[in-house]
């Protein structure tokens, strides 16, 4: 499917009428009996329709598979991967645990399956999982190391740029003199989604990471973007998670490829994640098909990645000039930009939407994620949309 706007808009509607949503023929791949397809009108004139295209700016998630990655998946050998015979995944765990500097990693469907499997592998039951406030384990999966490891929480407050106090951690962390640790891992999260993106640098991560280790708590990282960490830090990934026992990172936000997420760690720690993978359901058969995308993500997108930070960054910057529209540019140091709008404005995001930006939000402020798909010509498009949403409340 083209990339460009047809004369209709697709519109994927489900079954029960729920979750409406407009994509650029997304909706094709729907699977039979669930979704149907159907079209309506364009808002404004064909002419202006064809000339334009969607900018999808929800997620780095939204990205579609190059065409490397879909002749990798067609020509991928594959094997069963329960017995540890599909050639391509082992390959693509050899390379990872490779370029994270770990001995062994397990492939997973995705970053929270990744998350799950590693903390429920570090704890007994009954143990303490020591996070950020912001933290995407806090805020997004759902509870599930609590409601399906019996494991309580302790959550320390995120500095505005993802960290925590280092006191504060100390004190989260129980160390009963003699007896076995009450605290099981601590979760550190780079980049910071919820904190706009930013980069936490290795001596930050160290500095969290030591106070863990001199309490004889392991550190798990949730590295859904770490590509992107390294790549605005300039250093090799195993660097930034050089302190880190085990990290979870997603193939499929930047990196672009379809599906997975991986678990890298010390090779007796990763022998014990695939049991509670396969606990959890999340052991897979011929995964080499999705394996085949993940290794050209792995091996040919990470190097891109500055694009997409310039992009955002300059997205950033001309959104923040804009009367109304609130951004902390200190913390625009990936591919995620938050903007809040003060006063807030019922109007804006809508207009955007009209427009053909396709971004999360409301009248307090919304999130624009730059990835692969977004060109230049696309930030200027969001760029001139947002300056006529700002135009159309000041009238
Ligand atoms: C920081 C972070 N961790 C974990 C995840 C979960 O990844 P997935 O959607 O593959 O479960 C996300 C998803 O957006 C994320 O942003």
């Amino acid at each position: 499917m083209s990339q460009q706007m047809g004369l209709f808009r697709t519109i994927g509607v489900t079954a029960g009428g729920r979750g409406v949503s407009a994509f650029r023929g997304y909706a094709t791949a729907s699977r039979a009996g669930t979704m149907q397809e159907m079209t309506v009108p364009p808002r404004h004139s064909e002419e202006q329709h064809m000339a334009e295209r969607l900018v999808d700016l929800r997620s780095d998630t939204v990205t579609r598979p190059t065409a490397a990655m879909r002749r990798a998946m067609a020509e991928a050998e594959v094997g069963d991967d329960h017995y540890g015979d599909d050639p391509t995944v082992n390959r693509l765990e050899t390379r990872a645990a490779e370029m994270l500097g770990k001995e062994a990693a397990v492939y997973v469907s995705s970053g929270t399956m990744g998350n799950l499997a590693a903390v429920l592998t570090h704890c007994g039951r009954g143990q303490e999982v020591v996070m950020g406030s912001e933290c995407h384990i806090f805020h997004y999966e759902l509870g599930g190391t609590a409601t399906l490891g019996g494991l309580p929480w302790q959550v320390v407050r995120n500095t505005r740029f993802g960290t925590m106090e280092l006191d504060d951690l100390r004190g989260a962390i129980k160390t009963p003199a003699g007896g076995e640790s009450l605290t099981g891992v601590l979760c550190l999260e780079n980049t910071h989604n919820r904190c706009g993106g930013v980069v936490i640098s290795p001596a930050d991560l160290k500095a969290m990471a030591d106070i863990a280790h001199d309490a004889g708590v392991p550190v798990h990282l949730d590295g859904a973007r770490v590509f992107n960490a390294a790549a605005a830090l300039g250093v090799p990934v195993a660097e930034v998670v050089r302190e880190m026992d085990t990290v979870q990172f997603c193939f499929s936000k930047g990196l672009a490829a379809p599906v997975g997420s991986i678990l890298v760690g010390s090779a007796e720690f990763i022998g014990r994640a695939r049991r509670t993978r396969r606990m959890l359901g999340g052991a897979m058969r011929q995964a080499g098909v999705i394996a085949a995308a993940a290794y050209v993500a792995l091996t040919e997108m990470a190097e891109r990645l500055p694009e997409d930070h310039a992009r955002a960054r300059r997205l950033a910057q001309g959104m923040g000039d804009l009367p109304g529209v609130e951004i902390d540019l200190d913390t625009v140091q990936t591919n995620i930009v938050y903007f809040k709008l003060d006063p807030p404005n019922a109007d804006f995001v809508p207009t955007l939407r009209e427009r053909g930006i396709m971004l999360n939000g409301g009248p307090a402020g919304g999130r624009l994620v730059t990835h692969y798909e977004i060109t230049d010509a696309d930030i200027d498009t969001t760029l001139r949309a947002a300056r006529e949403a700002v135009m159309a409340v000041a009238r």
